[in-house]
């Protein structure tokens, strides 16, 4: 019999479980019910796992998939391990809603994320489930939808509005960017690989639909965009030092909650590799 508690959060999104120490060495079945947990709300917590250090945060990652490198453009917190350090002590202003990294072909399947430094009020996350979004549109406008694509860039990548004092750090990062810009297409329904749920893909790095006029894709995305974040599809998170979201990337979007100024919030993320996103027609 199970040891976990499943709890949703919210009602669309969102789930909270306790009973497990996350690492690399949980027993087969508790990695499945993880993953249903995953797929069935989107994103998870695991509150207060202080016990979790960087290779502990990988290793447990790893057992929902191959992981991808930290970032395509930003190095890694290290050479061994593939952790984003989301490091917002520099006055780091990241607080606009997307999926992750859709700029590339195959975004992540999920990500991990690991609260380390959090300051003492604020600095919360929010999550979108975009799969109730699509559900709730309009079915006119999800006909619509369901025959586009949209072009998603990294040209406007939070990375490179970093204002991170570190000389060293700053350094990598304009060598990086300098030269590496990123840009694909997706559709802008998804189907989700593994539930069959339709989604919509779009996000912050959408910059404009394919086929439609540069004003009136702006208007669509803005108009989808703000369906998506309706305050009924999200969750919010209140991070303590050691809590950890796990978030299906292919089914949500999530932006931070940019309130608490220039005291320090640091996180650590890494990302399970995904596939192509599928529209719904193959
Ligand atoms: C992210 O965008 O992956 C991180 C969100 C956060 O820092 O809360």
């Amino acid at each position: 019999m199970s040891s976990l508690v499943i709890t949703p959060v919210a009602g669309r999104v969102g789930a909270e479980i306790v009973g497990v120490q996350l690492g690399g060495d949980l027993p087969a079945g508790t990695v499945k019910e993880i993953r249903a947990a995953l797929l069935r709300h989107k994103v998870i917590f695991f509150r207060g796992q202080k016990h979790l250090d960087e290779s502990g945060q990988v290793a447990f990652a790893r057992l929902l998939g191959p992981l991808t490198t930290a970032h395509p453009t930003v190095p890694a917190l290290n050479d061994d391990l593939p952790i984003l350090d989301l490091d917002y002590s520099g006055g780091q202003k990241v607080d606009r809603w997307h999926t992750d990294v859709t700029f590339v072909d195959r975004p992540p399947l999920a990500s991990v994320l690991r609260a380390v430094v959090v300051p003492p009020a604020g600095g919360d996350t929010l999550w979108a489930n975009t799969v109730a979004a699509y559900e709730n549109l309009p079915s006119e406008l999800a006909r619509l939808l369901d025959g586009l694509r949209a072009v998603h860039t990294n040209q406007f990548d939070y990375a490179r509005v970093s204002t991170s004092d570190d000389p060293e750090k700053a350094r990598k990062y304009a060598e990086v960017f300098s030269s590496i810009t990123f840009e694909t297409e997706h559709p802008v329904v998804r189907v989700h690989p593994e539930t069959g749920e339709r989604s919509i893909l779009l996000g912050d790095f959408a910059r404009r639909i394919i086929g439609l006029p540069n004003d009136v894709s702006a208007s669509l995305i803005r108009l989808i965009q703000e369906q998506v974040t309706l305050a009924e599809n999200t969750v919010r998170w209140r991070w303590a030092p050691g809590d950890v979201a796990v978030w299906d990337n292919r089914a949500t979007q999530h932006r931070v909650v940019h309130d608490f100024g220039a005291q320090p919030r640091r996180l650590h993320r890494v990302t399970v590799a995904g596939d192509v996103p599928v529209g719904i027609d193959g």
